[in-house]
């Protein structure tokens, strides 16, 4: 039987470290503080904001919700973001993503203080993490690291394959998994013959945005597959292709007339080693990630 690498377990224990180290700093008279700034009325967007917000007061961090109206121009964003920069009570700026087609939003994700910047979506800390520096790293493909070490899957001289080369998944978690000595093979939309590439993995990270894209045979026996994917299906043929025979899921699948499948078919974990099951895989780790940013950030600040 595969491993399943539980990433709810695995983030709790992550929150749990967080917060002893909030509590160690705040006894220091450092309050690690998270600003959340969240534009206009995205439900999806809200519900992401509130619960960093609500996490950072569970692990004892500051936080600050700022909600910007939908009308917003980029010179106020601007505004608001070189504010933040210079608070010190600030040591991590979010802004929650999709912005309103109106404002810059490449602009305004570079005019966060690369120190402050805990998504690591800055071209510095693209460029220090390229470097091999100490960058804060994005907080997804963290996770994916801390799901592999403290499961105690080696890294070191496997064979990590990366499917998707996106700035906030794919390249990103190429790039930790390098520094943690994996040899990277990156593939993408382009990449020909890609089944014969992912079955020489050792470790197989799809982060594409299509559902169960990833087949049993593209897949080399144990191998361990992280599945970064969230996509929503609706469709009925859909869903028995991926889940028939699986009663929870029908039950799931019946109420409410969706349900989440990763980038990887269900069937292609039965030929793995180990595999991140969507939902409760890598997902619970991006907030977790967040919050060991924010801490780390306000570390780096200070010279710690
Ligand atoms: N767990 C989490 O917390 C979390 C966080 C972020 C994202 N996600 C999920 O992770 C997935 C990826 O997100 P993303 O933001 O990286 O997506 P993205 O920006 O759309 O990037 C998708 C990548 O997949 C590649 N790709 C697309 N079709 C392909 C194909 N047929 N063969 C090989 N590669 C292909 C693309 O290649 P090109 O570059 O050539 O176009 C691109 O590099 C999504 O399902 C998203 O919902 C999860």
């Amino acid at each position: 039987m595969p491993q399943i690498l539980d990433g709810t377990s695995i983030a709790a224990e992550i929150k749990a470290e967080v917060a002893e180290e909030v509590k160690a700093l705040t006894a220091q008279g450092i309050r690690p503080g998270l600003a959340a700034v969240l534009v206009g009325n995205v439900a999806a967007s809200e519900i992401y904001v509130r619960s960093k917000v609500k996490t950072c007061a569970e692990l004892g961090l500051f936080s600050e919700m700022i909600t910007p109206p939908e009308s917003v121009t980029t010179q106020e964003m601007l505004a608001l973001i070189t504010e933040l920069n210079a608070r010190e009570d600030i040591d991590g700026i979010l802004i929650q993503l999709p912005l309103p087609d109106h404002v810059d939003a490449k602009l305004l994700l570079d005019s966060v203080s690369p120190d402050k910047d805990v998504d690591g979506f800055h071209p510095v800390n693209a460029g220090r993490l390229q470097a091999g520096r100490p960058a804060l790293a994005p907080c997804t493909p963290a996770g994916v690291i801390q799901i592999l070490k403290r499961s105690g899957i080696p890294i070191s001289g496997q064979h990590a394959v990366v499917v998707g080369r996106s700035d906030i998944v794919g390249e990103p978690a190429a790039m930790l998994l390098l520094q943690e000595n994996a040899t990277v093979t990156i593939c993408h939309s382009k990449t020909r013959d890609l089944a014969s590439i992912t079955r020489q993995a050792d470790i197989l990270v799809a982060a594409i945005g299509r559902p169960g894209f990833i087949h049993p045979e593209m897949v080399k026996p144990g191998a361990t597959i992280i599945d970064v994917g969230i996509n929503r299906i609706t469709d009925p043929g859909e869903f028995d292709r991926f889940f028939a025979g699986n009663p929870k899921r029908a039950e799931t699948f019946a109420k409410r007339g969706s349900t989440i499948v990763g980038d990887v078919d269900p069937h292609a974990f039965e030929v793995a080693g180990a595999y991140t099951p969507v939902p409760g895989g890598v997902g619970p780790l991006t907030i977790a990630m967040l919050m060991a940013n924010t801490v780390r950030a306000a570390k780096m600040r200070r010279g710690h």
